[in-house]
Order: structure tokens, then C-alpha cells, then sequence
């Protein structure tokens, strides 16, 4: 088992990438908060773990505001005695191109991604910073590399990745590891108001990956087991991109190159 007895929690965790991270944790041997808006899914996931013979316990949480950070972070020391690893993965978007978006949508996509990170990291860091032990996951996105629109998420997620990297490189000397992760398009409850509108979207967005698919909240979760585990000892302050190879090339532009 390669996180036996780690204590993780996991913002978002009702759901998605947050929920398959869960169960993959518990699965692990790890004691699993479940930290969520949503009660209904996030009592459903620690369910689910319980019933796999997992350790969970869901605590409602908005990551967006600090004392509910707090009470979070409290509780999970009151009941499990400490916090070996923070997935921060909840997250908002909304909006598009800058000219169509208010200052009051720009707050909440920089709040849902960016600021929630920022405040969880900062609750759990001194506990982590005592043990001398602690990995911090970050959910970024392949927004976070490239100009893909929807410029409030994807600034709130490019910064992700500097803040990853400012973490790693102040609390490296005590142990503490951060990493991020940078996700293509992955199957998740997320994208089911989209799907409704247009139903062959992912049949579309999927000629765009090398790999021809979209991915599964599984497949983010085999990295975020690793860079949370022991294995990752090593590694601090990187972005691993889980994308189906979108963000390696352009293979069109290689096919215009060489005049095929
Ligand atoms: N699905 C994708 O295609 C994709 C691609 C790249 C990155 N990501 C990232 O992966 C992460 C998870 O996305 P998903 O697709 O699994 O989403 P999802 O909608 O399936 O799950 C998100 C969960 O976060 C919870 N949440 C939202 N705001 C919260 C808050 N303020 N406090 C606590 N919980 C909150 C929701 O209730 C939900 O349970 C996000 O950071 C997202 O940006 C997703």
C-alpha cells in the first residue's frame, strides 16, 4: 500500500477528479477528508470508501473562505491527528474572453482556483512544517499552459502552478513537497451542463489529443497517488501534464512544415 495510514485531504472531493483521487487514496491505505460544498456528494463518496473497506469521513467545507478552511483543517487533526497530504482540487469557472466578463465573475474564478488554494496551503503548511512531512497536490490545468480561453480560470490556474513552485522551493528545507498537475479535458460531472447543449463536443475535442481520447478522472488520480507517495520523494515543485499529448505539438503545423 503506498500511502499506508497518510492522512489526505482532498478539496472537491464529492465529485470528478476529487472523488476518483478519494477512492484511489482509501484504496491505498490512506485516511481519507473529504472536503466538500456539495454534503449529498461527499457523504456519498465517503460511503463508497467505507464500503470498499476504506477509512473516510466527509466535513463540509467552502475552500474559498477561511474559517471554513480552518474548521476544516482543525477537524481533520481533531479526528485523525494530523495532515500528510492536501489535494486542492475544488475549483469555479465561468466566463470567457475579458470583454464579456464583470470584475465580480474575474473574483470568483481567481477565488474558486486561485485563493483556495492559497488558503488551504497556508492552514495546512505548519502542521506539515512540524512534522516535518507533507505533499501538497495541486489541480492546475493544461488552461494554466496555454491560451485556451476562459481567462479567469486559466489565470487562476497558471498561477497555481507559480504558487506550486514558491511552496516548493520555501518549505523544501522541511520536507514539504508540492506538485501540480495539469489536466486535459477529462470525463467528469463538470462537463455535463455542456454536454446537454452540445452533445458531440467531446467527439470533437477528442480529434484534438493525440492519444484521440479524452481522459478519466482515474488517470489524474494514478498522478496524484504518485506525486503524493513516497515515490515522489524526489520530486518537488514540478508540473506533471496529464493531457493525452495535447499540449506536446501541433501536428498539423509538422504536416504544414513539411508540405504534406
Ligand atoms: N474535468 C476536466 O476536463 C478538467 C480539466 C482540467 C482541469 N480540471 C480540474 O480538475 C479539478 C476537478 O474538476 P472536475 O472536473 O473533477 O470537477 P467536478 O465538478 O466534477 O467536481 C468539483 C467538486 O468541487 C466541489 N467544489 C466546488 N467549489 C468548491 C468550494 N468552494 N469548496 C469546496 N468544494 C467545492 C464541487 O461541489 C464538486 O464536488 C478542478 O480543479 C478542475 O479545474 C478538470
Amino acid at each position: 500500500m503506498r500511502l499506508l495510514n497518510r492522512i489526505a485531504m482532498i478539496t472537491g472531493g464529492g465529485s470528478g477528479i476529487g472523488r476518483a483521487t478519494a477512492h484511489r487514496f482509501a484504496s491505498e491505505g490512506a485516511k481519507v477528508v473529504v472536503a466538500d460544498i456539495n454534503d449529498e456528494s461527499g457523504i456519498k463518496t465517503v460511503e463508497d470508501i467505507e464500503a470498499a473497506g476504506g477509512a473516510g469521513r466527509f466535513v463540509h467545507a467552502d475552500v474559498t473562505v477561511a474559517a471554513e478552511v480552518k474548521a476544516l483543517v482543525r477537524q481533520t487533526i481533531e479526528v485523525y491527528g494530523g495532515v500528510d497530504i492536501l489535494v486542492n482540487n475544488a475549483f469555479f469557472c465561468d466566463g470567457d474572453d475579458i470583454l464579456t466578463v464583470d470584475e465580480d465573475l474575474w473574483d470568483k474564478n481567481i477565488r474558486g482556483c486561485l485563493s483556495s488554494v492559497f488558503l488551504c496551503s497556508k492552514a495546512v503548511l505548519p502542521h506539515m512544517i512540524d512534522r516535518r512531512h507533507g505533499a501538497i497536490v495541486n489541480i492546475a490545468s493544461v488552461n494554466g499552459l496555454l491560451g485556451l480561453g476562459e481567462e479567469g480560470y486559466s489565470a487562476a490556474k497558471a498561477g497555481i502552478i507559480s504558487l506550486t513552485q514558491n511552496i516548493a522551493v520555501r518549505y523544501g528545507e522541511h520536507q514539504v513537497r508540492a506538485n501540480a498537475i495539469c489536466p486535459g479535458s477529462i470525463q467528469t460531472p463538470a462537463w455535463v451542463p455542456v454536454l446537454e447543449k452540445d452533445p458531440d463536443l467531446f467527439e470533437r475535442l477528442s480529434k484534438w489529443y493525440p492519444l484521440q481520447r479524452i481522459g478519466q478522472p482515474e488517470e489524474v488520480a494514478a498522478a496524484a497517488l504518485f506525486l503524493a507517495s513516497d515515490e515522489a520523494s524526489f520530486i518537488t515543485g514540478t508540473t506533471l501534464v496529464v493531457d493525452g499529448g495535447l499540449t506536446a505539438g501541433l501536428k498539423r503545423m509538422g504536416e504544414e512544415l513539411v508540405g504534406k
